[in-house]
């Protein structure tokens, strides 16, 4: 469903991604891994549109700071130049790194903003299976998102970006900062996602919590793929096994 090919970014001279390439099939939750600044942010950013908007900005105030060059494909058209929220209507959500969510709101309303482009109704039905899925944000519903722990955060952005209706969901670092038991809370989520038809795109720079859910997965450093292949393949590979699995 998600075809990147020879995809590379510039921001000024520095290339943050080069020539990378990847795929999401239906069904399928597909690990991407690299170290700090190794370009999984920047990847996830221009899958979901959010690199184009910072493009068109910069050069409306009249810099031409970064270039993209390459193909990003959904559902077999060319979606490289589709603004964010078009993205969202086709089903490409992200979920950014370090769980964003409206901190003075609660947590309902925070589900409840992210239904906007939906009636109530479906809202409604939505935020419920959140609940089913995060049962614990059931009594926090009426709490502060800002006063939640980093796990509940976590949480609850997942959540949001489960009320747009993903087909495919991208999620940037979730299990970062994270305890052991609220990593192992997402990974089940994942799962269940992944049962309900919505394809994940997930970053990592660990592969090892996650190691068990992906069917596939992909290493990048410097903003360059190393290898890629099922989670066996790519323990079979020393480096990658000492660097990304700590093994
Ligand atoms: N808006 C920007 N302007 C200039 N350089 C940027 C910008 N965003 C990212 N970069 C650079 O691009 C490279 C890739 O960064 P990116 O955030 O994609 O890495 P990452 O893999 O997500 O890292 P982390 O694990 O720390 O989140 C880095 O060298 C970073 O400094
Ligand atoms: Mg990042």
């Amino acid at each position: 469903m998600l075809k990147v090919r020879n995809l590379s970014i510039f921001y000024e001279n520095a290339l943050a991604l080069n020539s990378m390439s990847l795929d999401v099939n239906a069904g399928e939750i597909v690990g991407l891994f690299g170290s700090n600044s190794a370009g999984k942010t920047t990847l996830m950013n221009t899958v979901a549109g959010l690199t184009l908007d910072l493009k068109i900005k910069e050069e409306r105030k009249g810099g031409e700071r970064i270039t993209v060059t390459g193909q990003v494909n959904f559902e077999g058209a060319d979606i490289l130049n589709v603004p964010p929220s078009h993205r969202v209507a086709q089903g490409i959500v992200l979920c950014r790194e370090r769980h964003p969510v409206f901190r003075d709101s609660t947590v309902d309303e925070n589900l409840r903003i992210s239904g906007y482009t939906r009636t109530r109704a479906e809202t409604r039905a939505r935020i419920n299976q959140v609940y089913d899925l995060f049962p614990h944000l059931v009594r926090l519903r009426h709490r502060r998102a800002g006063l939640l722990s980093g796990g509940e955060q976590q949480m609850l952005a997942i959540g949001m970006t489960l009320v747009a209706h993903p087909r495919l969901l991208l999620l940037d670092e979730p299990l970062l900062g994270l305890s052991p038991a609220m990593q192992g809370e997402i990974v089940r989520a994942m799962k269940d996602i992944r049962q309900q038809g919505i394809a994940i795109l997930v970053t990592e720079q660990y592969a090892r919590p996650i190691f068990p859910v992906i069917d596939r997965g992909y290493v990048m450093e410097n903003g360059t793929l190393i290898t890629s292949g099922t989670g066996m393949e790519l323990m079979d590979n020393p480096e990658v096994k000492s660097a990304y699995f700590g093994m």
